[in-house]
């Protein structure tokens, strides 16, 4: 069993006076902005109340109910997905990417009481020791907790899988993991300082036979790729494989939202990942600034990352927010479904403007390609 947490703010009739802003406060408060919102709408044109009139349209308003609490009718988003192997995955995991010695430990402790299962790490973070040494001492049992790692580029030999994983087991202190994905469709050679291995590059299929196997011996419990477009996608899929891909983790976020490949994924029931879900560091101002979701904020009284994190979960990803700030981290693991008309808003204004990519390490490591390139085989 998962956390007795939920991933959506039930409706609360009891208990105004304790703790934090109720759910019901946060609802008056953001009824009183919405009439704001509403004014200042209005007066700033037509398009904008189009929008506006969809979302009263829809039912959002028809819900309150006197005396006491004006209950909201958020749909609540799925808190984990099935998987191939018939195993739930988590929809929120943290992200430990960039969650730095010393302050990584303290981000899952925080994370675990707050109601995270779900640890998004992998053996090039160098953090894994820290991040294992944390989840022994929280108490959870193993069973309660869904732990993703990744195969570092340069052990993509067949005879270097095995060990990588072993070190990455080893200073997890776990004796399987519940996900092992290829990191990037990218090999380099072994112990070089990011020297391509073209052949294992441009075939990766030896590399999953491996991964098969490390399925077959216990070791992992689904495999899965990282940063695969469709092409390299359907390549790997067109082998005879044993397990198929249960994921396929991604950059999506509003700059890069990639709606083909999430329609495509959805089609061939292949389960995405968002990752840099923010924005990641360089963006994530700039993520929480975007008019529309500053808009929807306000109206659901959310805090705008809560927006962003919760119209991942809603457009069907497994969503890895990164923080080792405790309010954040708190703050990130309560997500709502959104209304329809405010959910598509925001769909819309991150589809309309051309997409930009975040994370895209092609030149750095002088690739001679952009890894991201659907003309690819290259
Ligand atoms: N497979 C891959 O190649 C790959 C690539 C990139 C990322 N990932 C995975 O995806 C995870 C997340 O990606 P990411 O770290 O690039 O980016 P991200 O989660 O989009 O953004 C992280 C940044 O947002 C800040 N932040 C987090 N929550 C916030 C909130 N509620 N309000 C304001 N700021 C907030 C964090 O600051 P503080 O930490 O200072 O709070 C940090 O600077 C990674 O940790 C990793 O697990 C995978
Ligand atoms: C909330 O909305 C859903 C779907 O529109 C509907 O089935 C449900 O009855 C509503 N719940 C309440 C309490 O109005
Ligand atoms: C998975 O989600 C479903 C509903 O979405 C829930 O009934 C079930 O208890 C969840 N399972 C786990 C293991 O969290
Ligand atoms: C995948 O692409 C590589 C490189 O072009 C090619 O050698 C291999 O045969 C392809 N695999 C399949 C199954 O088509």
């Amino acid at each position: 069993m998962l956390s007795g947490l939920p991933f959506y703010y039930k409706p609360l009739a009891t208990d105004e006076n304790e703790g934090p802003p109720s759910p019901c406060k946060l609802r008056i408060i953001a009824i009183k902005k919405l009439l704001f919102q509403l004014l200042t709408i209005v007066a700033i044109g037509y398009a904008s109340y189009l929008g506006t009139s969809a979302f009263l349209n829809s039912g959002f308003m028809g819900h309150v109910h006197r005396p006491g609490c004006p209950h909201r009718n958020f749909t609540a988003l799925p808190n984990n997905y099935s998987l191939p192997s018939g195993d739930k995955i988590p929809s929120v995991a943290l992200g430990v990417w960039q969650a730095g010695k010393g302050e990584v430990g303290a981000a899952v402790t925080t994370a675990l009481k707050a109601g995270y299962r779900h640890i998004d790490g992998a053996w090039i973070y160098r953090n894994e020791e820290e991040v294992g040494q944390a989840l022994k001492a929280s108490g959870v049992p193993r069973d309660q907790l869904w732990l993703t790692s990744k195969l570092w580029n340069t052990f993509h030999a067949p005879e270097d899988i095995e060990p990588a994983l072993d070190d990455t087991l080893a200073k997890l202190n776990t004796e399987y993991l519940d996900l092992y994905l290829i990191h990037w469709p990218v090999a380099f050679k072994k112990d070089s300082d990011n020297v391509l291995d073209e052949e294992l590059t441009a075939n990766p299929y030896q590399t999953w036979k491996k991964l098969e196997e490390m399925v077959d011996k216990g070791k992992v419990r689904n495999i899965g790729i990282s940063n695969f477009n469709i092409a390299r996608v359907k390549n790997l899929t067109a082998n005879p494989l044993k397990y198929k891909p249960a994921i396929n983790q991604v950059e999506l976020n509003f700059w890069n939202p990639q709606p083909e490949l999430l329609q495509w994924a959805k089609e061939n029931d292949l389960l995405l990942e968002s990752y840099s879900p923010l924005g990641s560091n360089k963006q994530v101002s700039e993520s929480l600034a975007v008019p529309e979701v500053k808009k929807i904020s306000r109206m659901l009284g959310l805090t705008p990352a809560q927006v962003i994190l919760s119209w991942h979960v809603q457009r069907g990803t497994v969503v890895l927010p990164k923080s080792v700030t405790p309010s954040r981290i708190v703050e990130n693991f309560k997500l709502v479904g959104l209304p329809q008309p405010l959910f598509d808003m925001l769909e819309k204004a991150a589809t309309s403007h051309p997409p930009k990519r975040v994370v895209n390490p092609s030149e750095y490591w002088k690739l001679g390609f952009d890894v991201f390139d659907e003309e690819w085989p290259f």
